[in-house]
């Protein structure tokens, strides 16, 4: 008997439905999260949409050349290497999901998040063994499911991703951090059975555990590259100024979800290697996802992330106000159907998030927070009435993180609303164990993010991938 053919790469939603359409008319958001705001008696700024678009669209400043990464080799480079935004964008996940539409049309009190806002994983673990079984292995009701290989995520007989996010199979790189996430927890499992635990506890066991070493590593590995490691000590010694919710009280400001936390889409690069010595591929579209991961596209994790005894790996786009090409022009899987073709530009959905929900100024932010605001030189662009925040935010990077690490303003939002959130959150490991220390092996002198997403190796992976 022959095999079925396969589907078309990324068709299977219909383009209407898809979770990121602006027009999807299913699954709007249920979930009893509220947005919330952390800068509450500033005004909103008001900018004429038509030059939000002007600006994020092709050609307008936020837009990179698509010729950048050949034209400037490493010119464009940051410090730091290209996996981390996109452990940002787990992150991002992980706490936050709007599904309102861009164009407009639910009033800000009623904006639902269709995530906990809690960094709990649930991106991998959903509702658990019981809420989401189909995650799990059968044979083994304690470990996550995986593809035939062990190199993908279980999918349907579509391709659609049986995962807790449908976004983290957006692309190969968020997938492939996903894939090992799922293997750092079935490692885990092992371990624990090999400890003597008894079989009834291993399941959330393994989930705690490997909850706290994420949670511990964007407090201790991934916080103080983006935003300084001084702030961070600064923010866990004196708690937030501006985000502090009492446990069980969090929510996701609007300030981070539509500007500060949206600084990752300014670091992804156009192209990536996906192994040593391979060719640089565009992000979009020839890795986008929602659909079977194909063995050529593959990534090994040392590509994006250094790894004691392995070259560097590539670096992350420099912060500096611009998205590449693929980011400008999203392919429609990303988005869905789009009315106007600039909603195709992650840009000028970024820029018209924050109008829409009333975001102050970069400028305001920064005198309420008595920083030196950006001068009108340093943001090369001029704004009618003040810097919507997310481009201040980028441009604030650039210039006083270096391009490579955030600013006072957006610095601070970021490092006080993670850590807000871990404070707040009755079973993380801020909460109950301020002082645990990860026990997974590191293999250089401190354990941090690369570890974790190797952890699981050993186990049923392909060879090849890191
Ligand atoms: C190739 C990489 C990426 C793609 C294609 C992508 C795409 C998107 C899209 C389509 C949206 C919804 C836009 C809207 O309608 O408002 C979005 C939202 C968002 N993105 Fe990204 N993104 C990427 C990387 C990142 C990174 C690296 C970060 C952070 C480090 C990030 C953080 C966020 C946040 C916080 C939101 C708002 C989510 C919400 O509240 O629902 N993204 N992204």
């Amino acid at each position: 008997m022959g095999s079925a053919p396969s589907p078309p790469r990324g068709s299977r939603v219909a383009a209407r439905d898809h979770c990121l359409s602006p027009v999807r008319s299913v699954d709007r958001p249920t979930g009893a999260a509220r947005y919330g705001r952390m800068f509450r008696d500033l005004a909103p700024l008001g900018t004429d949409p038509k030059l939000l678009i002007r600006a994020g669209g092709d050609g307008g400043i936020c837009a990179a050349a698509e010729a950048l990464d050949q034209l400037n080799a490493g010119g464009d480079d940051a410090a730091e290497a290209a996996g981390w935004p996109f452990f940002g964008q787990l992150i991002a996940h992980d706490i936050t999901a709007d599904r309102s539409p861009i164009t407009g049309g639910v009033a800000v009190e009623a904006l639902r998040n269709a995530r906990a806002p809690m960094l709990n994983l649930e991106i991998i673990y959903s509702d658990g063994p019981i809420g989401s079984p189909y995650l799990f292995d059968l044979a083994d009701p304690a470990k996550f499911l995986l593809g035939p290989d062990g190199g993908d995520v279980p999918r349907n007989q579509q391709g659609v991703a049986l995962i807790g996010d449908p976004r983290n199979d957006s692309h190969v790189f968020v997938l492939s951090l996903h894939v090992a996430l799922l293997h750092a927890h079935n490692h885990l499992v092992d371990l624990l059975r090999a400890g003597g635990m008894p079989e009834s506890n291993v399941f959330d066991a393994a989930r705690t555990a490997l909850t706290w070493h994420y949670q511990w590593t964007v407090v201790h590995d991934y916080l103080p590259r983006l935003v300084g490691a001084p702030l961070v000590r600064q923010v866990l010694a004196e708690g937030g100024r501006w985000f502090a919710p009492r446990p069980g009280e969090a929510y996701i400001p609007l300030e981070f979800a539509d500007a500060a936390f949206r600084y990752g889409h300014g670091q992804i690069r156009h192209t990536y290697r996906l192994v040593d010595g391979g060719a640089a591929v565009p992000v979009f579209p020839d890795l986008v996802g929602f659909g079977p991961l194909p063995t050529d596209r593959r990534v090994d994790l040392t590509q994006l992330f250094d790894v004691p005894g392995r070259p560097p790996a590539q670096r992350a786009k420099r912060l500096d106000g611009r998205l590449p090409a693929s980011l400008i022009g999203l392919p429609e899987q990303v988005t869905g159907t789009v009315d106007a073709a600039a909603y195709r530009s992650l840009a000028v959905r970024d820029l018209l998030r924050g109008e829409a929900t009333g975001l102050p100024s970069g400028e305001a932010v920064a005198q309420l927070m008595e920083v030196t605001p950006l001068s009108p030189d340093e943001l090369a662009q001029t704004w009618p009435h003040g810097t919507p925040l997310w481009f201040y935010i980028l441009k604030e990077a650039e210039h006083r993180g270096g391009g490579d690490r955030l600013g006072p303003v957006g610095g601070r939002i970021v490092a006080e609303v993670l850590i807000g959130l871990l404070r707040a959150d009755p079973g993380s490991y801020l909460h109950r164990e301020p002082d645990w220390v990860p026990e997974l092996p590191a293999a250089g002198a401190v354990f941090g993010l690369a570890d974790l997403l190797t952890a699981g190796d050993s186990h049923d992976r392909p060879s090849g991938a890191a």
